[in-house]
């Protein structure tokens, strides 16, 4: 199985991103995960979303056809999705209805400098993936609040009780994509 993990950070330290790769560190064997970011994006203009995309669009729709189950990992920005992170999705949801994303499996994790964890965000995000038509695993958020306790200089997850909540979090979601992809 390939799974797609999306930051929806661009920044160097990024906590999201590290915890895409700590995610990578904790998958049942025969599972793969490889991280991007959506940093490379030109702005969604529709002018441009002709049949023959952007190269980084054309890339990314790819990746993302490609794989079989995607996992977000985003920060909230003034309660919601960043701006980098909603520009990729909209570059993928094209054409509606029959996208990339269509039917395509995800799982949605966030890391905040707050106590809340991104609560919000991962909220929003589902929102905007009902008009994807992308299903979104059914399991408790995974949320780590106070993110910047939770890792090492080296970008490692240090915290022994976000590290098995997210070996969990990934066996389940690994299987629930199994059952859909049989299904
Ligand atoms: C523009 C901006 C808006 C933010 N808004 C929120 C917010 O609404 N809720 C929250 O929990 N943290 C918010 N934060 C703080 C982020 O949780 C923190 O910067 C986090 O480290 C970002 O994730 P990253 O490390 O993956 O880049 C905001 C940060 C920025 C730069």
């Amino acid at each position: 199985m390939k799974l797609l993990g999306i930051s929806g950070s661009i920044r160097k330290e990024s906590y999201n991103t590290k915890l895409l790769h700590a995610a990578a560190q904790c998958l049942p064997e025969g599972v793969s995960l490889t991280v991007i970011d959506c940093g490379n994006l030109p702005l969604y203009n529709n002018d441009f979303d002709k049949e023959v995309k952007p190269e980084a669009v054309a890339r990314l729709l790819q990746l993302i056809g490609e794989c079989d189950g995607l996992l977000i990992a985003t920060p909230e920005y003034n309660y919601s999705i960043p701006g980098v992170l909603k520009n990729g999705i909209d570059w993928a949801s094209r054409p509606g209805y029959k996208s990339v994303l269509a039917k395509k499996p995800a799982a949605i994790v966030s890391a905040a400098k707050s106590a809340i964890g991104g609560a919000r965000v991962q909220l929003h995000l589902r929102d905007v993936f009902s008009s994807t038509l992308t299903p979104v695993v059914p399991s408790p958020p995974f949320l780590v609040p106070m993110a910047q306790d939770k890792f090492d200089k080296s970008g490692g997850l240090v915290d022994d009780s976000t590290r098995s909540r997210l070996e969990r979090y990934m066996k389940d979601f690994v299987e629930w994509v199994e059952r859909l992809t049989v299904s």
